[in-house]
């Protein structure tokens, strides 16, 4: 990780606890002090958002997994960014490859959220990443910078309130990790991107993690790589083992 990002771990729980494990994850989140030079971010489902907000430090920022791109209105079963504002949590994932593989949303709608979260006052987890086919068939960089391409144009000056999740499809909830190289050499292109197409700036501060199937095992050796900023975990981040990748990819 360069020196002058600070890292970064997100724990996306998707549709996963109960009044009870969640509970359970507040207690190892909570059990002992964590790394101060890092921002922890935990994205519990969204009926529990406040709760979680309301038990963590405010250390630990609290993110929404998804949200719509009205203030308000008749759109039954969403959520907006101004509620999740107004529960207090800090930040909301955008783009997830759930989201856009098994929910149909497109890179249109999910620029469109990423522009009114950001003009909200929310900080933004976008998620970015190519299927398998797509990667066989050469077109990793294509598929990412477009997706790219569509938050990017929403953002605005907000950049600072934007990190960047790179999920490889093939990696998520599968145990097939990226290797290190292969999540640098991405992140690699990502930045070289920000850079011809917003700024040096930032392209420089700009956080890129990498997302699917981080464990306690691998996150050493992904967060030593120099553009690899972080981490969105899935599965282990309802684990204790949460924590030993906050500390581990941070070493
Ligand atoms: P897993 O860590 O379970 O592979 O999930 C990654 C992910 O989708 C995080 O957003």
């Amino acid at each position: 990780m360069a020196s002058e990002r600070r890292f970064f771990v997100g724990g996306n729980w998707k549709m996963n606890g109960t009044k009870k494990s969640v509970d359970e994850i507040i207690a190892f989140l909570t059990k002992e002090p964590l790394p101060a030079d890092i921002d922890v971010v935990v994205s519990p489902p969204a009926l529990y958002v406040p709760y979680v907000r309301d038990k963590l430090p405010k250390g630990i920022g609290v993110a929404a997994q998804n949200c719509y791109k009205e203030t308000k209105g008749a759109f039954t079963g969403e959520i907006s960014a101004e509620m999740i504002k107004d529960v207090g949590a800090e930040w909301v994932i955008l783009g997830h490859s759930e989201r856009r593989h098994k929910f149909g949303e497109t890179d249109e709608l999910i620029g469109e959220k990423v522009g009114h979260a950001l003009n909200s006052g929310l900080k933004v987890i976008a998620c970015i990443g190519e299927l398998l086919s797509e990667r066989e068939a050469g077109k990793t960089e294509e598929v990412i910078f477009k997706q790219m391409k569509f938050i990017a144009d929403h953002v605005g000056g907000n950049w600072s309130s934007v990190v960047i999740a790179y999920e490889p499809v093939w990696a998520i909830g599968t145990g097939k990790t990226a290797t290190p190289e292969q999540a640098q050499q991405v992140h690699v292109q990502l930045r070289e991107w920000l850079k011809k197409n917003v700024s040096v700036d930032v392209a420089i501060q700009t956080r890129i993690l990498y997302g699917g199937s981080v464990n306690a095992g691998n996150a050493a050796d992904l967060g030593r790589q120099g553009d690899v900023d972080g981490f969105l975990v899935g599965g282990a981040s309802l684990k204790p083992d949460f924590v030993t990748i906050i500390k581990a990819g941070h070493a």
